[in-house]
C-alpha cells in the first residue's frame, strides 16, 4: 500500500470510529472507499429482512441505488447468507450473477465483501468496467473497510440502545416523581392542581430571574429543568400528617399547626430516604430534598423548621415560597375565599425582607401576569 494511501486508510478508519448513525457510515464509505480500492463503482448494501437494499453508491455511471433486490438473486446477498467475499472476474460467466440486472450498467468484473461476517447486516461491493480478477490486496483492502463499517455499525447500535435506555429511566424517573406528588395530592384534597401550578410558577420565576445578575450563571436550562420536576415534591411530607389535621375544614390551632409544620421535615427524610435506598444521590434527589426541606423558611429567619435567614435559605426554597404562598391565596380553600390576584401580588410585595427574599419579589412583581395565566390554565375544576 503507497503511503498515501495508507493515511486515507487510517482516515477511513478514524471518521468510522466516531460516526454517531449509519448514514454517517454510508457516507464515509461513499467518500472514500472507490479511490482506495481504485475501483469504477462503490455501493454499499444494507440487509433489510429477505432484501438487500442498495442504499448509496459511488460509480463512473448508474448501478442500484434505492432499489431492493430478494436476498436470493443478488450478489450481495449471496455474499450476506454465506457470510463470504465473493470476487467475479467475468460477470457473464458466473451462474450466480442475474444478468438481467446488470446489463445497463458498465459493470464487468466484482468483488462483494459481506459487512460483519459472521451475521451480515450488509455489504460492500466495488466494480470495474473491464473483465479481469482483482488483486488479493485490494480484496484484503475493501475487507478491511468493510470490518471496519461493521464495528462503526456496532457503536452506533450501542449508542442507540445506551440512549434508549437513558430516557426510558428518565421517564420511569418522571413518572415516579409524578405518581409521589400524586400521593400526597390525593391525601390533600384541598389542593386540586396546585402542585401543577407551583411547578409552573417556580419555572417562571427562575426562567425571570436568570436575566439578570447573579442569577445568570447559576440558574441554567438544566437547573430550571431540576427546579421543574422536582417542585411537586415540595409537600409530599403531607403523607405524615393525620387526615383530623390535613384535611380539617377550618384553621389550625397552635398544636394541630405544629404537627403541620412537620411535613417539611418528613419530604426531607422521605426523599433522603430514597436516596440512601439507592446508595447515592442524584441533582434531582438533592434538590426536591431542598425544597421539600425549605420552602416554609423565612427570609427574616422565623419560618421552619430550621428558622434560616437570608441567604442561608437554599435558592430553590425562596423561589418556591412565593409560588407556594401565592398559589395558596388566590385559591379557594373550605375556610377561606379566593383572594384576588392583584391583592395577592400587593400583599407579597408587602413581606418582601420579611417573608421572601427581596430580590425574587422584585422579579415576581414584573412577571406576576404570567402567575395570573398560569392559576387560571391550571384552574382547580380543570
Ligand atoms: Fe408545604
Ligand atoms: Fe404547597
Amino acid at each position: 500500500m503507497h503511503f498515501s494511501d495508507q493515511s486515507c486508510m487510517e482516515d477511513l478508519i478514524l471518521q468510522m470510529s466516531m460516526a454517531r448513525d449509519i448514514s454517517e457510515i454510508i457516507s464515509i464509505v461513499r467518500h472514500s472507499a472507490r479511490s482506495l480500492i481504485g475501483a469504477d463503482g462503490i455501493s454499499f448494501v444494507l440487509r433489510d429482512g429477505a432484501s438487500c437494499y442498495y442504499a448509496d453508491e459511488d460509480a463512473i455511471g448508474p448501478l442500484w441505488k434505492g432499489q431492493r433486490f430478494p436476498m436470493t438473486s443478488c450478489i450481495s446477498g449471496w455474499a450476506m447468507i454465506h457470510g463470504e467475499t465473493v470476487v467475479i472476474p467475468d460477470i457473464y460467466v458466473d451462474p450466480r450473477v442475474p444478468i438481467e440486472a446488470y446489463r445497463n450498467t458498465f459493470v464487468k468484473s466484482l468483488v462483494m465483501v459481506p459487512v460483519r461476517p459472521e451475521d451480515p447486516v450488509g455489504a460492500i461491493g466495488a466494480y470495474w468496467s473491464k473483465v479481469g480478477e482483482p488483486g488479493p490486496e485490494i480484496v484484503q483492502r475493501l475487507k478491511r473497510i468493510a470490518n471496519t463499517a461493521a464495528i462503526a455499525m456496532t457503536n452506533v447500535a450501542l449508542i442507540n440502545s445506551l440512549a434508549t435506555a437513558r430516557e426510558e429511566s428518565q421517564r420511569a424517573r418522571d413518572a415516579m416523581i409524578l405518581a409521589m406528588a400524586s400521593l400526597a395530592e390525593t391525601r390533600d384534597h384541598e389542593t386540586g392542581n396546585h402542585i401543577r401550578r407551583t411547578q409552573h410558577y417556580v419555572r417562571a420565576l427562575a426562567e425571570a430571574m436568570r436575566q439578570q445578575e447573579p442569577y445568570k450563571a447559576t440558574l441554567d436550562d438544566e437547573l430550571i429543568d431540576l427546579l421543574y420536576k422536582s417542585a411537586p415534591l415540595h409537600d409530599i411530607g403531607k403523607v405524615g400528617i393525620p387526615d383530623s389535621i390535613l384535611l380539617k375544614p377550618g384553621k389550625l390551632d397552635k398544636s394541630e399547626f405544629e404537627v403541620m409544620k412537620t411535613h417539611a421535615e418528613i419530604g426531607q427524610a422521605a426523599i433522603e430516604t430514597a436516596e440512601s435506598y439507592m446508595g447515592s444521590t442524584t441533582p434531582f434527589l438533592s434538590l426536591a430534598k431542598e425544597i421539600a426541606y425549605t420552602h416554609h423558611e423565612k427570609w427574616n429567619g422565623t419560618g421552619y423548621p430550621r428558622g434560616l435567614k437570608g441567604e442561608e435559605i437554599p435558592i430553590a426554597g425562596r423561589i418556591m415560597a412565593i409560588a407556594d404562598v401565592y398559589d395558596a391565596l388566590v385559591s379557594e380553600r373550605i375556610y377561606k375565599a379566593a383572594m384576588p390576584h392583584e391583592q395577592a401580588v400587593d400583599l407579597i410585595a408587602s413581606e418582601s425582607g420579611t417573608h421572601f427574599d427581596p430580590d425574587i419579589v422584585e422579579v415576581f412583581i414584573k412577571i406576576a401576569p404570567i402567575f395570573k395565566d398560569i392559576h387560571r390554565k391550571f384552574s382547580n375544576a380543570a
